[in-house]
């Protein structure tokens, strides 16, 4: 069960974020703030208290705060984003990390070394992670060390297309695992319960579990109806502005 979720306004410069997808335009700044504010109130209603982190203008992506830290039952850690115009975002989580862990469990990834929290995907003890353009095996390495000093342990996922691991891969607890594109045969992920993504919903495999209720990114029926034939009882959100640079619902939060 998660207690805690931490969220961070969009920022005006949200415009400018990275995007590898052009042709979907740029996110309007005001649809934008209404639905992380919707984002929030579906995380409360799944009986989380949110914390909100103000704006910052000077980084583009920051809302998408998932990928500043990890965070795991008994330690937190601050990465090294691998995105040069993202490295300098960790600076301002680490104080609103020190009022969940203790300073001894607040670790760190370090040059050269990166590592982004988009491409961590938990389940119980075992921590995949991504190894994509933004995560490098040495950041993995130091990843995977800082874990198994909790006694957690670390499974590396080559990715070939996709941003982030979360991005194709999401675990909805039980043994379920939404899945799309490269990550349906994966051999790493044979023993769970798989559901595939068709390839025209692909975005929508970036779902949340939260507390047993599933988030659903709104205009996406065939997930919604996949995750709800499992038996979550659902909750959809808007999304469609972050979608425009490439974030999707897991990135605009930490949970624990
Ligand atoms: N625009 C989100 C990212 O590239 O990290």
């Amino acid at each position: 069960m998660f207690q805690h979720v931490i969220v961070k306004t969009p920022c005006s410069n949200v415009l400018l974020g990275i995007t590898s997808a052009p042709e979907l335009g740029k996110p309007d700044y005001q649809l934008a703030l209404s639905q992380h504010a919707a984002y929030i109130e579906a995380l409360k209603q799944c009986g989380v208290d949110v914390t909100v982190l103000p704006p910052d203008e000077a980084f583009p992506d920051s809302c998408f705060v998932e990928d500043v830290a990890v965070v795991t039952r008994k330690c937190a850690i601050v990465t090294n984003p691998g995105a040069p115009s993202r490295n300098g975002e960790t600076a301002a989580i680490v104080p609103v990390l020190e009022k969940f862990y203790p300073a001894e469990h607040i670790h760190r990834i370090t040059a050269p070394g990166t590592l982004e929290g988009g491409d961590v995907m938990m389940v119980g003890d075992t921590f995949y992670v991504g190894a994509s353009a933004r995560t490098n095996a040495e950041g993995i390495r130091q990843f995977a060390e800082i874990l198994q000093g909790y006694g957690f342990r670390c499974v590396t996922v080559p990715l070939e297309k996709v941003l982030h691991l979360k991005t194709g891969v999401n675990y909805l607890e039980n043994g379920n695992l939404l899945v799309s594109g490269e990550f349906c045969d994966k051999e790493c992920f044979a023993g769970y319960k798989k559901t595939e993504i068709p390839e025209s919903e692909a975005y929508a495999a970036n779902c949340i579990w939260v507390n047993g209720t599933v988030i659903v990114p709104k205009g996406y029926p065939a997930v919604l109806a996949a995750v709800q034939g499992l038996g979550y009882p659902t909750l959809t959100v808007d999304t469609s502005e972050f979608r425009k640079i490439d974030g999707g619902l897991s990135c605009l939060s930490l949970r624990f």
